[in-house]
């Protein structure tokens, strides 16, 4: 349907038909000055933007909306907010798909679908001139009707794996809203620690075995943990603990 999403009281939603990147108009926004819960929302992207440069696949159908964050917090915590989004986004996804299908997170922010991705997240920070965080840009992606074939991951959309014919954008924006909110909440009164919890459950990466692709190489180990500022413990066969803060992981069979 075509109905107005409705959120939460601490939302002020921007809703746009079509845009380059919702990452770009909520930072120009942002300049302008938008508070925080400021919810950029596009039906389609034309210069949709993924993790590490790559093109993030943005036809009508799907889900695109980014989140304008003034959190009080050092620039080092903000990377928890992906954590709080990611888990928000699984108890969303959960919530509108049927019981027996799989959702769950990897490393960083991702959201899987029976193993693949259906979703991304992109966090992109603004700093003021003294260099300390001023406003945290929170894009997210959801593949509902349509995923690209030619992406460099095993990707999949919510409809292919078997969402309602009927489920729309509108009612996942509502969904991730609600959810979003219970987490940030969590964190602003618990901290890091629940959604640590909360993430290591959803992403059964513990224990497995993965190759981590980082900017410089790529690494073999054993997803051990995740620490308190969101870095993946990596074990490595000498039995050394290796802490990675950016980069992509790989399952190994
Ligand atoms: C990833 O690479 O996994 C992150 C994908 C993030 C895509 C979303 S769609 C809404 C927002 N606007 C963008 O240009 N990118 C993010």
């Amino acid at each position: 349907a075509d109905r107005q999403p409705r959120l939460p009281p601490a939302y002020r939603l921007v809703a746009l038909d079509s845009v380059g990147s919702t990452n770009d108009e909520a930072r120009r926004l942002a300049a302008e000055g938008a508070e925080d819960g400021t919810l950029v929302w596009a039906r389609e992207q034309t210069k949709g933007r993924g993790r590490r440069g790559r093109e993030w696949s943005s036809p009508r159908g799907n889900l695109y909306l980014s989140l304008v964050l003034r959190p009080e917090c050092p620039a080092a915590e903000a990377a928890q907010l992906g954590f709080v989004a990611a888990v928000a986004l699984c108890d969303a996804l959960g919530s509108v798909l049927p019981p027996l299908v799989e959702v769950t997170l990897k490393w960083p922010n991702d959201v899987l679908v029976n193993e693949r991705k259906a979703a991304g997240i992109l966090l992109e920070s603004v700093m003021d001139a003294d260099g300390a965080l001023d406003t945290l840009l929170l894009g997210m992606g959801v593949n509902i009707a349509d995923y690209p074939e030619d992406s460099a991951y095993p990707a999949t959309s919510l409809k292919f794996e078997g969402a309602r014919r009927d489920l729309d954008e509108v009612e996942l924006l509502e969904a991730f809203a609600r959810h979003f909110l219970t987490w940030v909440n969590r964190w602003v009164d618990d901290g890091f620690a629940p959604i640590r919890h909360a993430w290591l459950n959803r992403s059964k990466s513990k224990g497995r075995e993965i190759e981590a692709r980082l900017p410089d190489r790529t690494l073999q180990g054993v997803f051990e943990d995740l620490d308190e500022t969101g870095a993946l413990q990596l074990r490595m066969s000498d039995g050394s603990l290796r802490s990675i803060t950016v980069g992509e992981i790989f399952w190994r069979p």
